[in-house]
Formats: C-alpha cells, structure tokens, sequence
C-alpha cells in the first residue's frame, strides 16, 4: 500500500511517504504544494491523505487535480479539513480558505452543475460533519450525517447557529488522470 501524506507536519500517517514544505515537519521529500506537479508520476499511490493542509493552499482546485492525477483508479483521497463555522476555521490566518461540506461539488455528480472549473472528478464515498460536542450530544451530528437532505438544509439555515467543527471526506478518482502540466481542457466550457 504506498500511502502520500500531503502537508504532513510533524504527524506524518505510519507508512506514508510525507511532502511539506517545512524543514522542521517529518517529510520525506521538502516540497511547496501551491508549485506543481508534486515530484511523483501519475497514478503513484493507493490512498493520499490531505489532512488540514487544503484550507492552506492557494489553489483548492488544482490540488485536488494534482491528488486525482496521483492515486491509482480506486484508490483512495482522504481530506478532512475544518467547517467554516468552527473558531479554528478563522483563528488560523495561514487558513486561505473557508469551507463546508459541499466544498468539493464540482468535482463530483455532473460537477455540481458546473463542469467548467475542471475536468477532475471524483466519486465521493463518504462525507462527515463533527460538529461541537454540544450539537453532538443533542442528536444534530446524527442527523446531518444520516440524512444528506438535513445537512444541506443544515448548512442554508443552521449552521451559524449548530456550528460544524471539522470534516472527513474520502473520495476515489474517476476517469483519466489530469495531465501534469495541468489541465489541457476543460470539460463543458461554455
Ligand atoms: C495544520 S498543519 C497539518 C499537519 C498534519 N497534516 C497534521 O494533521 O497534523 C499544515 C501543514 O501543511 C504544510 N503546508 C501548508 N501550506 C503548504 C504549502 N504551500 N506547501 C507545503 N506545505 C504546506 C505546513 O507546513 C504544515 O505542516
């Protein structure tokens, strides 16, 4: 099982082979994830692991081409990551980005309606929403997590309120890898 853990840090996955950019972290290769590509072939792992490093990154839709590109047809890409309304979300200010947990839409079902911000796509085997212990212990992380209709409406009216902390996502690519230079095409431009 060869195992990419992107943006590592210091709690490098046992097994993973670590890319970061900080010297200090438990890296194998020292790289900056906004400069692509990674220095791996196309198609090199079984699972990457992005776990809260794409909320760093200057550009969420190349890197999520770039981890497609990277790990094998079913194979595995694991990002958790936090929800935009948890203090963590905005305490960080290396944090470039605030998400929630329809974030990664345009890379799965018909790209979320819009098919032009990438050919990239992914099927998205699981989705989790923890949400503060409070909201926890009152049935609200349940609920959201069983009931796909009740998280959207979660995330439309509630969730200022019922905040969400972090999310775990797994998704397996589809299709053909994204070139290494990038994108050539886009699918669906209008
Ligand atoms: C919040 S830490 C998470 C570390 C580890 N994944 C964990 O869960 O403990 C974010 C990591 O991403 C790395 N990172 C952030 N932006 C980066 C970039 N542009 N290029 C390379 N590494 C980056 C940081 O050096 C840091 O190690």
């Amino acid at each position: 099982m060869r195992i990419l853990d992107v943006g590592c840090g210091i709690n490098k996955y046992p097994g993973a082979i670590g890319i970061d950019r900080n010297p200090a972290s438990r890296a194998d290769v020292i790289c900056e994830l906004d400069h692509f590509p990674y220095p791996f072939a196309d198609r090199t792992f079984d699972q990457l692991r992005a776990i809260h490093v794409i909320e760093h990154l200057s550009d969420v839709i190349r890197a999520m081409e770039e981890f497609h590109r990277l790990v094998r047809t079913g194979g595995r890409v694991r990002i958790e990551t936090p929800h935009y309304t948890d203090f963590s979300s905005f305490c960080d200010p290396t944090h470039k980005h605030h998400l929630n947990s329809f974030s990664f839409r345009y890379f799965g079902e018909n790209h979320g309606g819009f098919g032009y911000y990438s050919a990239a796509k992914f099927r998205e085997i699981s989705v989790r929403v923890k949400t503060l212990s409070l909201w926890r212990w009152l049935g609200f992380e349940f609920l959201i997590n069983r009931f796909p209709r009740f998280r959207r409406f979660w995330e439309h009216y509630l969730c200022y309120v019922v905040r969400g902390k972090a999310m775990e996502f797994e998704f397996e690519p589809l299709g053909p890898a994204v070139p290494a230079g990038g994108p050539a095409s886009l699918s669906g431009t209008p």
